[in-house]
C-alpha cells in the first residue's frame, strides 16, 4: 500500500530534529538525539583513491597483506563499549536492537519491540545503503593499520606507513571461474591460524581474524536467539538457526557449534557455474538502477535479475551460521568481503550504464528507521550513517561516485573506455567461450544469424513468508531430481536456484522476483543431442522441476504459500563483437506454470 507522498525537499527539512507529523501521510521521519558537531564522521579511508583488492590478490602483496591481519585483529579488539568497535558497527545491521550515534528509530516501528536492523533489504535502499556502510568499516580498519605501521621500526616503518594509506577492505568474488583444484572459499578465511609479522619484527601463527569473531563478551540480554527466525516448519524442524544466535563465542559458518569450511566450500562450488551467470546477466542487459538494484518492487521491473537477488544464496549456502540471518550477518568477517564484492558489482554496472540511478520508490519492506509505505529516493538519509560531526547524511546521491569516499575497483582504476569495461566483465563472467559461435556451431546456423532465444525460471518468491521470516532456497532441476535433498545441489540436474533471506518480525507480504538462467543447460543438451532447438519448449515443460530446501533439508512446497515459478524466454540479439553485451530484447514470453 503507497501511503506516503514526500518531497525530497520537505524530506530534507524535517532530519535532524522531530517534525510535526503530517496529517495525512507517514514520511521517513529521523530523530537524532546527538548534539549537533557530535556526530561519528564517516569519511571513508583517507590518503587517495586506492583499489579495493580481491582477496587473493590482497594476499599477495606482502606488507599490505601483514598490515590487513594485524589491523583486522586490533579491529576486531576494541572494546565493544566503544561506538567505533566491530561489534558496534556490525551491531547497525540487525542485532542488538540498539540505536547507533543517536539515530533513532522511525515513529511506528521500534528497535527493540519490531527487532529491525537498519539494514534496508527488498527495499529502494539495498545497494546504496551498504556503501556508506562499508566505507564507515573501512576508515576504522584503516585507522587501525595506521597506528599498528607507526610501531614499525625503520626502515620497514616508512613501507609499512606507505602500504596503510593504500590499504582498503578486500573483496571476495564468488562468482569468477576458478580451477577444481582451487577452494571457492579463500583459504586466507579458512585456516584457523595465519603467519603475521608484529611491529617488533617477530613472526607469529596466531588466531585468524578472519576465520570468525570472537565474542568479548555475548551480552545475552542483547544479542540472543530471539533475534534469529524460527526455522522449524509445520513438518519438523530444519535445524537450529536460533542457536547460532545464541553462540556466545564466536562466529560460525554452515554450522551451529563451529564452522563446517569443507562443506560450505561444495555448496559455493556447485552454486559458482548460476551465480557467475546471474552476475553477467545483471552486469551486461540494461535495466532502471531501482530494478537492478534491489528485489523490493521498485522500478519497472527489467526481468534481468537484480543485485540483491544474486546476493542472497551466498549468504543461505552458510546456513546455519551467523551469514545467513540479517540480525547477526555483519559480524561475520566474511560478510565484508561479500558486500564488497556486491558493492563492486553495483560500480561495474554504474560505469557500464551510468545514467540511471535511484530514482523514487515507497519502501516495501521496513528497516528500524524507515517505516513501510515510507517514499525513499536518492536524497533520502542512509541511516544511520553521517558525513560529519555537523550531521549531514550520507544519501545514495552523495555516494554516487566511489571515488569520493577513497576507493575503487581494480577493473575501473584506470578509467577504462566502455568497451574495454565490457571485454573484462565478459571475460570474468561471459560464457567461456565466444557464445554466439558455440551456438552456431552446435546448431549448425548460417554465421550471420544473430538472434536466438534465451529461457529462464522466473521464481515469485514471498520474502518473508516461511516462519515469520526463516531464509530458504528455490532450486531449479533439468531432470529428474532425487528424493534424498542431501544430494540436490550436486545433482547433474540442478541448475541455480534464487534465495530468500528472510528476516526476523519483517511481516511482509512482499513476493520478489529471481531469474534462474537455464541456458548452459540447454546449450549442453543440444550439443549431447538429447534436445532439439525446436523442442526446446515441450522439453523444458516436461522437465523443469523445483524444490525448497535449507542446509540440504527439505521444506515441503505448501509451507510457503504464493510461491510460483513461471517458464519464460525472451529474444537474444547476439553481439558479434567481444566489447559488445548480447542484448535481451522485446520482453518476455511466458511458458506456464512450473508445479513440478
Ligand atoms: C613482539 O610483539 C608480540 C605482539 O605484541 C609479542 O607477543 C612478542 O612477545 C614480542 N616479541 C618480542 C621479542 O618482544
Ligand atoms: C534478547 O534480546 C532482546 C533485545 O535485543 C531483549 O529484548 C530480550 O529480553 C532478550 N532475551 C533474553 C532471554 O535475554
Ligand atoms: C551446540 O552446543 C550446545 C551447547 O554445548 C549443545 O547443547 C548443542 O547440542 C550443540 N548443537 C549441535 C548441533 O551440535
Ligand atoms: C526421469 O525418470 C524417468 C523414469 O525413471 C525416465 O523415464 C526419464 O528418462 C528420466 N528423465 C531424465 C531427464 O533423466
Ligand atoms: C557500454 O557498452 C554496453 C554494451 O555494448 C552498452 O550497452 C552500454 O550502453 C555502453 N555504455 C556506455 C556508457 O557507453
Amino acid at each position: 500500500m503507497r501511503i506516503t507522498h514526500l518531497t525530497a525537499a520537505s524530506l530534507l527539512s524535517s532530519l535532524g530534529h522531530a517534525s510535526p507529523l503530517s496529517q495525512m501521510s507517514r514520511f521517513l521521519e529521523i530523530e537524532t538525539r546527538q548534539s549537533p558537531g557530535s556526530y561519528f564522521a564517516i569519511t571513508g579511508a583517507t590518503g587517495g583513491v586506492y583499489p579495493r583488492l580481491e582477496i587473493r590478490e590482497l594476499e599477495k602483496t606482502g606488507e599490505m597483506w601483514n598490515l590487513y591481519l594485524l589491523a583486522m585483529i586490533s579491529f576486531q579488539g576494541t572494546n565493544q563499549d566503544d561506538i567505533a568497535s566491530y561489534y558496534q558497527i556490525a551491531g547497525i545491521h540487525g542485532m542488538p536492537w540498539v540505536p547507533w550515534d543517536g539515530v533513532a528509530g522511525s515513529i511506528n516501528d521500534d528497535k527493540n519491540t519490531n527487532q529491525l536492523g537498519y539494514c534496508p533489504h527488498a527495499n529502494l535502499l539495498f545497494g546504496t545503503w551498504h556503501r556508506p556502510y562499508l566505507a564507515l568499516f573501512e576508515q576504522q580498519l584503516q585507522k587501525h593499520a595506521t597506528n599498528i605501521a607507526n610501531q614499525f621500526a625503520s626502515p620497514a616503518k616508512s613501507t609499512y606507513q606507505a602500504a596503510a594509506i593504500k590499504l582498503r577492505i578486500p573483496f571476495w568474488d564468488w562468482a569468477k571461474a576458478l580451477p577444481t583444484s582451487e577452494p571457492v572459499l579463500p583459504t586466507a578465511v579458512t585456516s584457523e591460524k595465519i603467519s603475521v609479522t608484529f611491529p617488533n619484527g617477530t613472526k607469529a601463527s596466531v588466531d585468524n581474524p578472519l576465520f570468525d569473531y570472537n565474542f568479548h563478551p555475548l551480552d545475552h540480554s542483547q544479542i540472543n536467539g530471539t533475534g534469529c527466525p524460527v526455522t522449524g516448519t509445520q513438518n519438523g524442524p530444519v535445524g537450529g538457526l536460533p542457536e547460532v544466535c545464541d553462540n556466545d563465542l564466536m562466529t560460525v559458518r554452515n554450522g551451529v557449534n563451529a564452522s563446517d569450511h569443507p562443506g560450505l566450500d561444495k555448496k559455493l562450488r556447485n552454486i559458482l557455474p548460476s551465480q557467475r551467470t546471474g552476475v553477467y546477466a545483471i552486469l551486461s542487459q540494461w535495466q532502471h538502477f531501482d530494478s537492478f538494484s534491489n528485489q523490493g518492487n521498485c522500478g519497472p521491473g527489467g526481468g534481468a535479475g537484480t543485485l540483491e537477488a544474486v546476493h542472497n544464496p551466498i549468504h543461505t549456502q552458510m546456513w546455519p551460521g551467523h551469514m545467513s540471518p540479517a540480525s547477526v550477518a555483519a559480524f561475520d568477517p566474511i560478510f565484508w568481503m561479500h558486500h564488497a564484492n556486491v558493492d563492486r558489482q553495483m560500480a561495474l554496472y554504474q560505469v557500464v550504464f551510468p545514467e540511471t540511478y535511484v530514482e523514487q520508490c515507497p519502501a516495501d519492506t521496513p528497516t528500524y528507521s524507515i517505516n513501510r509505505g515510507d517514499l525513499l529516493d536518492a536524497n533520502s538519509p542512509l541511516t544511520p550513517f553521517h558525513k560529519n560531526a555537523k550531521g549531514d547524511w550520507w544519501t545514495s546521491a552523495n555516494s554516487r561516485n566511489t571515488r569520493d569516499m577513497g576507493y575503487t575497483y581494480p577493473e575501473l582504476a584506470s578509467n577504462p573506455s566502455n568497451s574495454t569495461l565490457v571485454k573484462q566483465i565478459k571475460t570474468l563472467y561471459g560464457p567461456a567461450t565466444g557464445f554466439a559461435a558455440k551456438y552456431k556451431r552446435q546448431n549448425h546456423l548460417p554465421s550471420r544469424s544473430t538472434k536466438q532465444t534465451r529461457y529462464l525460471a522466473k521464481v515469485e518468491f514471498p520474502v518473508y513468508g516461511l516462519n515469520a521470516g526463516a531464509p530458504y532456497n528455490v532450486l531449479m532441476f533439468l531432470g529428474n531430481v532425487s528424493s534424498d535433498s542431501k544430494t540436490w545441489l550436486g545433482s547433474e540436474a540442478f541448475v541455480g536456484l534464487a534465495s530468500s533471506l528472510g528476516g526476523v518480525n519483517m511481516r511482509s507480504e512482499m513476493v520478489a522476483t529471481a531469474t534462474v538462467d537455464l541456458n548452459d543447460k540447454i546449450e549442453k543438451k543440444i550439443g549431447s543431442k538429447e534436445l532439439t532447438v525446436e523442442g526446446t519448449v515441450e522439453y523444458l515443460r516436461a522437465n523443469l522441476r523445483w524444490r525448497m530446501e535449507l542446509g540440504e533439508n527439505e521444506i515441503p512446497k505448501k509451507e510457503v504459500e504464493g510461491i510460483k515459478v513461471v517458464l519464460i524466454s525472451t529474444e537474444v540479439e547476439v553481439a558479434e563483437k567481444d566489447d559488445v553485451f548480447d542484448r535481451w530484447v522485446g520482453g518476455f514470453v511466458e511458458h506456464g506454470e512450473v508445479d513440478i
